[in-house]
């Protein structure tokens, strides 16, 4: 048997992956699902324990991780998002996040113009470093002399990787986002890599822009892009503002991933969404499709593909949840995804 550990974490994260793991067994793949229903916010409010060296070792010793999403009001700016979903990416190395953007039908498009609606690319994340590190400090805190800092590390190890990783999933161009004309140290290093490695594949297109203007450009035309790498935050912001182009947050999957291991953590780009929770509205594609990412890893490649042909046709369809223009809740619009693989 195959064990997957499932993190169903906070606020929609079980509605969602619940109807992720129903796809799943729709395919009687032999997957055992090995449940971590302990790690959420009501167990970190009352331990101070997100996620125990017991949870990483069941976690790292899996084929693979589906997460749901964490995050809870009560728990704004504690550790507590960091103690699970920071600590699994950098702890088990999983340096590219990768998340797929493609629109499965042009009425979803927010863009006016016809001619750019045919997206289909993905932001690959480099997810283990940048502002995310947590190095810093703070002084005079809670007084009007406070000052706080949070470096942004940028290793050559970390850039050559995910531009390389990059690269070797593109088969058309890959466009490098950066800010080095305004962050010059790590910018140095984005600038060199890229170079080095812009000439080791002169079969792709390859471009560069800053990142105030790769917002901009995602807006007016996203068709022009394939790949677009860059550090922790801005793929963090331009993966959300790319996702509400092809239909909306609620659709977009990704994954954590080390490629040298294989091993991936799954999940929907969008968090708990505390606003909706419990009201059976949210929109399970996004997990849903994660899941077809986890199967496509473990070389289930036809299953991964009908999984991506049932939502589809459900979104073409409108058997699909409000938010795309639907009328049925989560558990109905994952009901229609499995009727459709049937
Ligand atoms: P969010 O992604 O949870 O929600 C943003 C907006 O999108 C909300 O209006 C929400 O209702 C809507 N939305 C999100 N997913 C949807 C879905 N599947 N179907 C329909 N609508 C959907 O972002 P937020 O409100 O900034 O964050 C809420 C909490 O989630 C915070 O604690 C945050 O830290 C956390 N978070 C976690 C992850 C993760 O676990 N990977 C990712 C992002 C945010
Ligand atoms: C994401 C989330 C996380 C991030 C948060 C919850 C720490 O927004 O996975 O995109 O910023 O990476
Ligand atoms: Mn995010």
């Amino acid at each position: 048997m195959t064990r997957i550990t499932v993190i169903p974490g906070d606020g929609i994260g079980p509605e969602v992956t619940e109807q992720a793991l129903l796809v799943l067994d729709a395919f009687g793949l032999g997957l055992e699902f090995d449940v971590l229903d302990h790690v959420n916010a009501g167990t970190f409010l009352e331990t101070g324990v997100a996620l125990s060296d017991v949870d990483v070792e069941r976690i790292t010793g899996s084929a693979g991780t589906l997460l749901g999403a964490v995050g809870d009001p009560r728990a704004a700016g504690t550790r507590y998002a960091r103690d699970v979903l920071l600590r699994l990416r950098f702890e088990l190395d999983l340096y590219v996040n990768y998340r797929p953007v493609r629109l499965p039908d042009a009425r979803l498009s927010p863009l006016r113009r016809a001619g750019r609606r045919e997206i289909d690319c993905a932001v690959v994340r480099e997810n283990t470093e940048g502002l995310y590190v947590d190095i810093g400090g703070a002084l005079r805190s809670r007084t009007e002399a406070e000052v706080a800092v949070d470096t942004e590390v940028t290793t050559h190890l970390g850039v050559y990787r995910v531009i390389d990783y990059a690269m070797s999933v593109a088969s058309r161009a890959v466009c490098m986002v950066d800010k080095s004309n305004a962050v010059p140290n790590g910018g140095r290093v984005w600038q060199r890599l890229w170079r080095a490695a812009c000439a080791e594949r002169p079969d792709l297109e390859t471009s560069h822009l800053y990142v105030d203007v790769a917002a901009m450009r995602l807006v007016q035309d996203p068709t022009q892009f394939e790949v677009i790498v860059t550090n922790n935050s801005y793929g963090d912001i331009l993966s959300d503002l790319a996702a509400e182009l092809a239909g909306g947050l609620g659709m977009a999957p990704s994954v954590n991933l080390n490629p040298g291991t294989g091993f991936g953590l799954y999940e929907p780009v969008h968090g708990s969404a505390p606003d909706i929770a419990g009201t059976d509205t949210a929109n399970p594609i996004g997990a849903v499709l994660s899941a077809a990412l986890l199967l496509d890893q473990l070389g289930y490649r036809d299953e991964a593909a009908a999984v991506g042909a049932a939502t589809d046709r459900a979104v073409a369809d409108r058997r699909c949840t409000a938010d795309i223009g639907g009328s049925l809740g989560t558990r109905a619009a994952g009901e229609a995804i499995r009727d459709l693989l049937a």
